[in-house]
């Protein structure tokens, strides 16, 4: 085994359970911006289905995990991530269920890509040899590392973000987002530390971000499309990644501060091709943890375990 190294991640990692009130959350949750309230929303549908796979792919992994501080990292980070899927679930269910937008066909479509798709474990139903299966799950943990370089960045944006409380944009909907990518910068390092461990290769991480980029924008787009087409306020227009309209309404958002732009988005994702590239030079772990000290969604859930 080429285990290169270990943990690099700055602090122990700390699962924690949240609890969300979803009543009274208006569909258009940032106050007259109806796209970018559904561009965001998008992740409650879209965000369970990586998550759990992310998990069972970690799952895969442990065993082969040398470093007893990765192997607690690991542990860790299955467990926030599940967390985070269920309580995206629970938004999903409880918040864009009870506007009248269905997102179950859409959730389905997507899950059949990780499940029986190119990125099971066997691929449209092919079984892999064992030699096989050893590195086609090297590969999509390296997939994973190249996710979580996107969700330790954007989860930057998120919470850095002031335009949003400025125009009195729902608190649940910041709440559950903030807390969600303070943990992702929280545990920034551990994707990438195991890809390493496991011996994943610098050239191959250009080969995860090409797939990933064009694949996740126009996957993103659809699932936008798929929201917005059931919004009364769309008259039925929805926009998706072939509509000029739908680059154009982000662009907008992202010039009103409303979104992070897309150029910002690109540019920030070729960081991780840089050849010293170390998740924990991104992010900032202590503004992490000062979000999730202050968060309602964390208090209450602390509160709901203390009455178990
Ligand atoms: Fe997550
Ligand atoms: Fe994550």
């Amino acid at each position: 085994m080429n285990a290169l190294t270990g943990s690099t991640s700055p602090t122990h990692l700390a699962p924690r359970k949240v609890q969300f009130d979803w009543s009274d959350v208006p569909l258009h949750w940032i106050p007259d911006q109806p796209f970018a309230s559904h561009f965001l929303s998008q992740l409650h549908m879209m965000l369970p289905i990586g998550e759990f796979w992310f998990c069972k792919l970690f799952n895969q992994a442990l065993p082969l995990v040398r470093d007893e501080r990765l192997a607690e990292d690991v542990n860790a980070f299955i467990r926030q991530e599940a967390v985070h899927a269920r309580s995206h679930q629970g938004a999903s269910k409880h918040y864009l269920g009870a506007h009248g937008i269905e997102t179950q066909s859409f959730i389905d479509r997507v899950t059949w890509l990780f499940q029986e798709g190119p990125l099971s474990d066997e691929p449209f139903g092919r079984p892999l040899p064992k030699w096989l299966a050893r590195r086609w799950l090297i590969f999509r943990l390296g997939i994973i590392a190249n996710i979580e370089h996107t969700t330790c960045t954007v989860g930057t944006y998120i919470l850095r973000n002031q335009r949003w409380d400025e125009v009195g944009a729902d608190e649940t909907v910041l709440d559950i987002l903030r807390w969600h990518c303070a943990e992702e910068v929280e545990h920034r390092c551990v994707a990438f530390d195991l890809y390493r461990h496991l011996g994943g290769h610098y050239a191959t991480r250009w080969v995860h971000k090409l797939i990933w980029i064009p694949w996740f924008l126009y996957v993103y787009a659809r699932g936008v499309e798929h929201i917005v087409r059931q919004d009364p306020a769309f008259k039925g227009r929805g926009a998706g990644p072939f509509s000029l309209s739908f680059w154009r309404q982000w662009r907008r958002a992202g010039k009103g501060g409303f979104l992070p732009g897309i150029g910002w988005f690109l540019k920030e994702e070729l960081r991780y091709l840089k050849p010293r590239y170390e998740p924990v030079d991104e992010g900032d772990t202590a503004e992490a943890l000062a979000y999730m000290a202050r968060s309602q969604g964390v208090r209450a859930g602390a509160m709901a375990v203390g009455r178990w």
